[in-house]
């Protein structure tokens, strides 16, 4: 009882801490072993059935992958804010302003991965870390750059507000480098972020809809302009 209650301390104390980053099933270990995540501590309930799964899912990784049924603990890469707005890859970068759901910011951590953008900025009180939103990218997080700023410093990189009012959206003239940036799923955009925006872009939609989920937008922006 006493090692049981010692494990549950240790992971609810993680869950708190902002250095680590506590992974919940077999998708988040996956991807965090593949991009590199440092792992602290795995627990697993059924270890057969996790080695059988690991071998279907994930060959590149078994047999050292532990496997589902699975919570582990993983320290936070650093994220240099500077760096990353300096790269010159012409990649996008993601910025979320106050997200509120983790799921949200999860499925926009996910589809910045798979579409090799130079990272993902939050602002506001929700940690992009949270073991939710973790669970929602399926552990991409290891996969680029993820972290909450209090706001955006200056850099060369064009800001891009991409928000329901904005012009229809061409793919072809977003510009490389840009800091693409969302609103919050209630509020959209703030007066302040329109205001510095270089341009203001939105997705065209059906009369009659108001607005696209958070992270499809981010979806449609990303792949239109890489596809
Ligand atoms: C659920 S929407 C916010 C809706 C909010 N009521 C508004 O009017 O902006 C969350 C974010 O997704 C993005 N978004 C959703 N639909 C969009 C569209 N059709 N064009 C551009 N951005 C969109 C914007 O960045 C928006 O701030």
């Amino acid at each position: 009882v006493s090692d049981s209650s010692e494990l549950i301390r240790r992971f609810q104390t993680a869950r708190r801490d902002t250095g680590f980053a506590v992974l919940e099933g077999f998708h988040a270990l996956k991807h965090a072993l593949r991009f590199g995540a440092e792992l602290l501590e795995v627990i697993a309930s059924d270890s057969q059935e996790l080695e059988k799964m690991a071998e279907e899912l994930a060959p590149d990784l078994a047999p050292q992958a532990p496997r589902t049924g699975v919570v582990a603990i993983a320290r936070r890469p650093d994220v240099d804010v500077n760096e990353v707005l300096g790269e010159r890859r012409p990649a996008p970068l993601i910025l979320l302003e106050d997200p509120r759901t983790m799921g949200n910011m999860g499925a926009c951590v996910r589809v910045s991965a798979a579409a090799d953008a130079a990272g993902v900025f939050t602002t506001g009180d929700n940690d992009p870390w949270h073991p939710d939103a973790l669970r929602g990218a399926a552990g991409l997080h290891f996969a680029l750059p993820v972290t909450a700023i209090e706001g955006l410093p200056d850099s060369d990189r064009p800001l891009v507000a991409i928000d329901p009012d904005g012009q229809a959206l061409r793919p072809s003239e977003l510009p490389p480098r840009a800091i693409l940036a969302f609103g919050s799923e209630r509020h959209g955009l703030s007066d302040g972020l329109l205001g510095k925006a270089d341009m203001r872009l939105g997705i065209p939609m059906r009369n009659g809809v108001s607005s696209l989920n958070l992270a499809t937008s981010v979806a449609a922006v990303l792949f239109a302009q890489r596809l």
